[in-house]
């Protein structure tokens, strides 16, 4: 695919096909995540990338369980929904995670480039995906310490941003786009 058509036709789409991504993906995936660049080549990331089936439900089961008793009322309803689940079905959940001692002034800027990487190669692979702020609550959460290891990220490491990836089983308009955002002089 076009990288000006990539951009153009990513969506964030939030339901997917449980169907796991093949090696191939998850390769490539790898490849435009660690291309990334960074503020003085700085690479201040770990990507954890997490497929496990099992570990995925867990976290799913352990968000619903930590946003009905400490969410935000506005969001309570939807985790009492046994069909909702915070990673919306999706087989991969990439976790871009920093140690803060070491974080600079550019650091969420690299992680957020870094990520729309990932949301691009992606679409060009024909998957679907949605970067995601949300599960930092429960990632930083204590009760999820145990977890947070085994899915991989890095010990003293904090969650900057995430992303979910996978077979799109929802579609999505473009965002209403503001051109007085933009100046040409
Ligand atoms: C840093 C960041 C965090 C986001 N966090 C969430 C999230 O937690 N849950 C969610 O459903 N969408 C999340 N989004 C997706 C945005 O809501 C989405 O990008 C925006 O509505 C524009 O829609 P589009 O991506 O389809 O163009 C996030 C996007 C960014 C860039």
């Amino acid at each position: 695919m076009d990288v000006q058509q990539a951009i153009l036709q990513r969506r964030s789409t939030r339901g997917f096909e449980k169907t796991p991504l093949t090696q191939q993906e998850i390769d490539t995936l790898v490849q435009a995540a660690l291309a990334a660049p960074s503020a003085m080549n700085k690479q201040p990331w770990h990507f954890a990338f997490v497929k496990d089936a099992g570990l995925l439900k867990e976290f799913n089961a352990l968000a619903r369980e930590h946003m009905l008793k400490n969410g935000p009322a506005p969001l309570r309803p939807r985790f009492e929904d046994p069909n909702y689940e915070l990673l919306m079905g999706a087989p991969l959940f990439v976790i871009l995670s920093t140690d803060p001692t070491g974080d600079g002034p550019f650091t969420g800027v690299d992680c957020g480039i870094a990520v729309e990487n990932l949301a691009l190669s992606a679409k060009g692979m024909g998957l679907g995906s949605v970067i995601v702020g949300m599960p930092m609550e429960i990632v930083e959460a204590d009760c999820c310490k145990d977890l947070k290891t085994r899915m991989g990220v890095p010990a003293g490491h904090r969650y900057k941003v995430g992303i979910l990836i996978g077979h799109n089983n929802v579609s999505k308009e473009a965002h209403p786009q503001e051109s007085g955002r933009v100046s040409i002089v």
